[in-house]
């Protein structure tokens, strides 16, 4: 009965992807519980890199299963490709692959109304992946979604179109766009999407409880990151799910006490796509700096990211809202050449110091970082496999990290291949 959760610390792009298919060897079920395609989950094994958008990371390691959860809002067409690109790549998806039925169906005309609604915001643009993400999840709270078991029951489609034609029809004349949804363009989609998904479609509760009942290792995948939250992340400037742990149980239908495990993913560094507050951000000279040795662009949008300090009252928060048992630091290869390496250890808000990120921050207020300075350890680590070689300094970042966070560092990862994963303590992740 063992449930572990993988999530990010950050503002996404953690490295989540390695880490669930780092674990998914000893996992029998994968279940992802929110966000969409605006996720972008790299895992490279053997020289070979996977790029997964929809489909758990789990699926890269031969018997584990599937499940995409109701938490998330599905774009059929982009789960088509992926899964062809992933059986061009050797996966076999079919038969491991399943799709809650009460899941959100993301529609063509969610994408297209993201991108007017990011365009009309101007100055005040988020950012967005434009995948449709934020008006899936509109739609939905607001009622006028479509979900999978509606969608393959065509005796309901009717029923759909006098719901949703009119409600996304004003939402483009609001928006002063020409576009118009007709009802034959809307079945026709319908049909398309129901013709596709059918073999995919499960109840997700029951498969996850079942599994859970039967003494099966669950890992449960989140998207994004905290800082990205719609409730605890830096609003407006933040995706539309509950990347956070109560994400976990209203995604999947699980109850909160059978989580016996939060494992929180952290960037020895920061980084951030889109717009927003990142208080301890770089310099365009340094951020490009450290973009270059991180490979810091987007794997969905293929944007450059944002670069910082690592910023441990950031994450004093993040572990705060998740309950993290345990973190696991990514990416220290990447300070491998660096002389100094900074930590943010709190923050002067508007003259007044914090040391927890202020949940209400805005774009507006002015934040000055606190920092720490600590030696570098310029030598390789891309090499080193057990945490016994780690350099004295390397040990004395995680432990500063350990002592600021005040949750133990398990793993650390010093380059992206799945061997290239440390264990720092001697734990068993699924042995509770
Ligand atoms: P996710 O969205 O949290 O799954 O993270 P992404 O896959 O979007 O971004 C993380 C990127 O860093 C990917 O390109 C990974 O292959 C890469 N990566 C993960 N861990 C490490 C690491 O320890 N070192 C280096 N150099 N790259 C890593
Ligand atoms: P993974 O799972 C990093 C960001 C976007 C934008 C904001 C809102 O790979 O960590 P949205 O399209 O969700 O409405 O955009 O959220 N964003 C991400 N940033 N990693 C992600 O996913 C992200 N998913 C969304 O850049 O700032
Ligand atoms: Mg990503």
């Amino acid at each position: 009965m063992s449930v572990v959760v993988v999530l990010g610390l950050q503002w996404g792009d953690e490295g989540k992807g390695k880490v669930i298919d780092w674990l998914s060897s000893k996992a029998d079920l994968v279940a992802r519980y929110q966000g969409g395609n605006n996720a972008g989950h790299t895992v490279l094994v053997k020289g070979q890199q996977y790029i997964l958008h929809l489909i758990p990371s789990g699926i890269i390691v031969p018997g584990t299963r599937c499940l995409i959860g109701n938490g998330v809002v599905v774009n059929p067409r982009a789960l088509k490709k992926e899964i062809e690109e992933m059986e061009g790549l050797g996966i076999e998806v079919a038969g491991r692959l399943f799709v809650s039925e009460n899941a959100h169906c993301l529609m063509p005309y969610h994408e297209r109304i993201d991108q007017l609604q990011e365009s009309g915001r101007g100055a005040g643009k988020i950012g967005t992946t434009g995948r449709g993400i934020g008006v899936a999840y509109s739609d939905k709270v607001g009622r006028d979604g479509l979900r999978f078991c509606d969608i393959v029951n065509e005796r309901r489609w009717d029923w759909l179109a006098e719901r949703v034609l009119p409600h996304i029809n004003q939402q483009y004349a609001a928006l002063q766009a020409e576009d118009r949804l007709e009802v034959g363009e809307f079945k026709a989609l319908l049909a398309e999407f129901k013709e596709f998904i059918k073999p995919y479609i499960v109840d997700g509760v029951s498969m996850i409880n079942d599994a859970i009942q039967a003494d099966e290792r669950v890992l449960c995948e989140g998207a994004q990151g905290i800082m990205l939250d719609i409730d605890f992340g830096t609003y407006p400037y933040v995706t539309s799910s509950n990347p956070s742990t109560g994400g976990v149980c209203t995604g999947l239908g699980i109850p909160p006490m059978q989580i016996k495990r939060v494992v929180g993913v952290a960037k020895a560094y920061t980084t951030r796509v889109g717009e927003g507050p990142f208080p301890t951000e770089y310099d365009d000279v340094f951020g490009l700096k450290v973009r270059t040795l991180g490979s810091e662009f987007g794997a969905t949008t293929g944007r450059p990211r944002r670069c910082g300090w690592f910023d441990a009252a950031l994450l004093r928060r993040t572990v705060q809202i998740t309950g993290a048992t345990d973190l696991i630091i990514t990416k220290l290869d990447v300070l491998d050449t660096l002389e100094e390496i900074k930590i943010c250890t709190g923050y002067k808000v508007n003259g007044k110091e914090h040391d927890i990120f202020p949940c209400g921050l805005s774009k507006e207020d002015k934040v000055e970082p606190i920092y720490e300075t600590l030696p570098g350890w310029q030598t390789s680590l891309c090499d080193i496999r057990n945490a016994a070689d780690l350099p004295r300094e390397t040990m004395d970042y995680v432990q500063r990290i350990e002592q600021l966070v005040r949750t133990h560092v398990t793993a650390v990862s010093v380059g992206a291949e799945r061997d290239q994963t440390i264990l720092t303590r001697e734990i068993s992740f699924f042995d509770l």
